[in-house]
């Protein structure tokens, strides 16, 4: 986990309560979430993509660890966009210093599905972490 940002106010946000998919895109990957099994523990707020994302195995950047500290975790939802809860006043601050920002633009590590529908979601090209740990 990221831990947390001091100056962020916190918004409650329910986790789902059903079970939907996310599939991210280029990559095409996609994962079915199980309420039970959220969150995952990765980075960002609980449930949200940038948590699921982790336990898919796709890299997003993630800067500032996913405290909505900056916009490096920026992803465009291309469906479901609906099923996410507003974003904060926080996060559209951040959003509006991210590159290609669009209609549906979301922080990653802000936003929390509902499960009501299933989500596809697109990384920018920018943002994929295309670092990996090699093993020593
Ligand atoms: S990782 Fe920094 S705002 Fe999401």
């Amino acid at each position: 986990m990221g831990g947390t940002n001091p100056y962020q106010t916190e918004t409650e946000v329910a986790l789902p309560t059903r079970p939907f998919q996310v599939t991210f895109l280029p990559m095409n990957v996609s994962i079915d979430v199980d309420p039970k099994d959220l969150p995952f523990d990765r980075d960002g707020r609980p449930g949200s993509l940038l948590d699921i994302a982790g336990r898919a195995g796709v890299e997003i950047d993630h800067a500032c660890g996913g405290v909505c500290a900056c916009s490096t975790c920026h992803v465009i939802v291309r469906q479901g966009f609906s099923t996410l809860h507003a974003a904060s006043e926080d996060e559209e601050d951040m959003l509006d210093q991210a590159p290609g920002l669009e209609i549906t633009s979301r922080l990653a590590c802000q936003a929390v599905p509902s499960g009501a529908e299933d989500l596809v979601v697109e990384i920018p090209h920018w943002n994929r972490n295309h670092a990996r740990e090699v093993p020593h």
